[in-house]
Formats: structure tokens, C-alpha cells, sequence
């Protein structure tokens, strides 16, 4: 007889944007004539840059010859994207890979929630919190952490690392067990950033105590300051323990395109086991590659002319950063992020819980954003905004806020 996965009756109510969007709908039919301004999800608003559009155009044209035509992709991806990659990512941080270690995808997303397809089922996972709720609720379907509190809002078999204002969102060293770490810089939510020497402590502590970490750059692109790593593989040792996931989402407007992908140095062997072959065995087994399409889109991110036109996309975000940043910060909110990420992560004003300031502002100035809570216990009493409105957009919203804070 059937029997359901019964982790996923274990699973915490529905995903944040699930209910964020239902509570918007909600409010959106109850008044048909409000002006809804949209900085809760982090989707992005501009085109694709010219340069993959015309990528794009060009594939379309092979797939309609019978000569140039594609049919399944390599699983691991074709290697002109591969090389370019290589190339283009990691050469320019002194980050020397080999085009195997590089595993093509249709995004971050599925890379970090199929990842633990490779782990066992008992490695304790250990996450920052706040955080991008897919490594969790992901290893919760695979019964991997325990089981759920809702006074705590925790899994009882996961390690969760406090991530606030007084540690600069970057956490501390678990003093519990952590067979997985995932850390996140640039950081969503909080936009925060990881030093090269704060990362470094990471790298040690997992070589140390044989821990994996899965760490995710998809915000890489939105670095500006100096100094602070691009990759995790410009830390001493970290090809020996670390996995590193990047998406085409944010820095080339790919989210509806989907592209990403995955590196699994072939140095990382755990326990007896290269997870480079297990990664490899996984993907061939359930994936068939991203389309033709997409990755030579994704090629042309990498010429000059795509790198020029996908740096100034990043560059309009940033400037709303900016703009919201500065502006919050004027009004007397406290307000972090914003400088090496598109996310701005401020603190509630009065003392409202997360959820209260949602409704707060969705009520009363018709802003949407992401109440922290949602990202975990110590997001509460946060909020996120995100900078991939328009800039007319973002001017407006803060000059709402601006006006009801006075
Ligand atoms: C931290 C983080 N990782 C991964 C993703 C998903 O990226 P993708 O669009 O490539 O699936 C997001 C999307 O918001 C994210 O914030």
C-alpha cells in the first residue's frame, strides 16, 4: 500500500512567498484602487541584456536546422559554458577549477535543495538564521531534522547560528555538532557580507572537524566593496571541504530563463567518498541538462559586451539600494544591507513583530515586503527590502514610509 513521505506532514504551514502572496491577493481584491508597491520576493525587473537575447536568438536559429540541431545536453552541462566559467567566475579571483568540477543547472534553487540528495541521513545540518528557507525545508523532507517546534519555530535535530546586529549577521562557530554548514554571502536576507578572515574560520573549523560546507554565492555579482571573497575557493583549504552554488538569477536577470550552477572540487573527499562522483552520479541519474538555449545565453553573459550590459543591470539595482538604504536611514530606521547585496534588512520601528510591520505597511502606504520571521526565529523584528523594483518604484515607497514613520 502508498505510504507519503511523512516528513513533508512535518513541514511548518506553506513557504513564506506562499503566504505572503496569498495575504497581498487578500488585500489586493479588498481594494481593487490601491497602487501596490512589490519589494518582498527577490525576483528581478529588468530585461535580459541585449547580448543574450541575441545568444538566445541564434540558438533558436541552430535548433531549427537539421545540421546545427541539439537534442539532449550533456547532463554536466556543454563545456563552452563550463570553460567560460572557469574563465570568467574563478580565474580572475586566482581560483584555478577543472571543467569537471563544474556541474550546469537550471538554478541555485534546485542545486541547494537536491544537494542533500548526496548526504546521509543522519548528518546534522547546521544553518544561519535568519536564512533562505530552501537548505531547511529541504532537509526536512528528507527526514534529516527532527522534528518541529512551534513555540521555537526549530527543528530539533538542526543547529541554527544566530545572525544579528550584534555579530554583523555573521555567525559564530557552533559549539554543537554540524556535519553541514551552509552559509550564504552575500547574504539573503540580510544582505550582509562575510570577510575573507571570517570565512577563513569557517573553512578551518569544517577542515578540523570534517564538516561539508555548502556554501551559496547567487548575490556574488553584487560585491562592490574591496576585499571581501567572491568565492569560497579563495580560502586556504576550502576545496577540501567545500561546494559552492551559483545562479544566473540575479546577475543576469536568468530567473525566468533558469540557469546555475554547481562546482564540487574533485579535492573534497569526505569519509572515503569524492562527492564530485557522487554529485556527477546524482545529476546523470535524475537530470538531463539545461537547455542548449539557455546555456549559450549563458555563455554570452561572459563576452564583453554581456559582462558590460549585465554590470550595469546590477549596477541600477544597487543604485535603488542605495536610494532605500540611505533614505530609511535618514527617517531614523536601523538599517543594514544594501552595500554588497540587493537586500536591505532593517530593524521594525516600535518594537512591531515582523509580521505586524508587514501588515503595517501593506495597510497603511502599500508596500510589500518580507517580514524577517519568515526566515527564521532570529529574523524577528527585522524586515527585508529588496532593490529590484524600478528606481521610480523604490523613490516612491520610501518616500511612503518616510511619511508614515513622521
Ligand atoms: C540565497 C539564494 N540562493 C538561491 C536562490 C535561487 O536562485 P535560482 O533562481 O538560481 O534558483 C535564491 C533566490 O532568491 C537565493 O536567495
Amino acid at each position: 500500500m502508498f505510504k507519503a513521505n511523512e516528513n513533508y506532514a512535518k513541514l511548518p504551514g506553506s513557504y513564506l512567498f506562499s503566504t505572503i502572496g496569498k495575504k497581498v491577493k487578500e488585500y489586493s481584491n479588498a481594494h481593487p484602487d490601491a497602487k501596490l508597491i512589490r519589494l518582498g520576493i527577490g525576483d528581478v525587473t529588468l530585461p535580459l541584456a541585449p547580448s543574450v537575447i541575441a545568444a538566445m536568438h541564434s540558438a533558436v536559429d541552430e535548433m531549427g536546422k537539421a545540421e546545427t540541431f541539439r537534442g539532449y545536453a550533456p547532463d554536466l552541462g556543454y563545456e563552452f559554458l563550463r570553460k567560460a566559467i572557469i574563465d570568467g567566475d574563478y580565474k580572475a579571483w586566482g581560483v584555478d577549477l577543472d571543467i569537471d568540477e563544474i556541474f550546469i543547472s537550471d538554478g541555485a534553487k534546485s542545486d541547494s535543495g537536491n544537494i542533500g540528495d548526496i548526504f546521509a541521513a543522519d548528518n546534522r545540518i547546521a544553518v544561519c538564521d535568519p536564512v533562505y528557507p530552501v537548505y531547511v525545508d529541504s532537509n526536512a523532507m528528507s527526514g534529516r531534522t527532527g522534528n518541529y517546534d512551534k513555540a521555537s519555530e526549530k527543528w530539533s535535530n538542526v543547529t541554527y547560528m544566530p545572525c544579528t546586529a550584534e555579530n554583523s549577521f555573521v555567525p559564530e562557530l557552533p559549539k554543537e555538532r554540524a556535519d553541514v554548514i551552509y552559509l550564504c554571502y552575500p547574504n539573503n536576507p540580510t544582505g550582509a557580507v562575510a570577510t575573507k578572515e571570517q570565512l577563513q574560520k569557517w573553512v578551518d573549523f569544517a577542515l578540523a572537524n570534517g564538516s561539508l560546507i555548502i556554501f551559496d554565492a547567487a548575490y556574488e555579482a553584487y560585491i562592490t566593496e574591496k576585499d571581501i571573497p567572491h568565492s569560497i575557493y579563495e580560502c586556504d583549504g576550502a576545496k577540501k571541504c567545500a561546494i559552492e552554488i551559483r545562479s544566473f538569477s540575479k546577475n543576469a536577470g536568468f530567473t525566468g530563463t533558469r540557469l546555475g550552477f554547481t562546482v564540487v572540487p574533485k579535492a573534497l573527499v569526505l569519509d572515503g567518498v569524492s562527492l564530485n562522483s557522487l554529485w556527477a552520479r546524482r545529476s546523470g541519474t535524475k537530470f538531463n541538462g539545461a537547455p542548449y538555449i539557455i546555456q549559450r545565453a549563458g555563455e554570452a553573459v561572459y563576452s564583453e559586451a554581456g559582462r558590460r550590459e549585465t554590470r550595469e543591470m546590477v549596477a541600477y539595482y544597487m543604485n535603488n539600494a542605495k536610494v532605500i538604504r540611505e533614505g530609511l536611514k535618514d527617517a531614523g530606521f536601523d538599517v543594514y544591507g544594501g552595500v554588497n547585496a540587493p537586500y536591505i534588512w532593517l530593524k521594525t520601528p516600535g518594537n512591531m513583530t515582523s509580521w505586524e510591520f508587514f501588515d503595517y505597511l501593506l495597510e497603511t502606504v502599500n508596500v510589500v515586503g518580507t517580514p524577517g520571521s519568515g526566515f527564521g526565529p532570529s529574523g524577528e523584528g527585522y524586515f527585508r527590502l529588496t532593490a529590484f523594483g524600478s528606481l521610480e518604484n523604490s523613490l516612491e515607497a520610501l518616500e511612503r514610509i518616510k511619511n508614515m514613520k513622521g
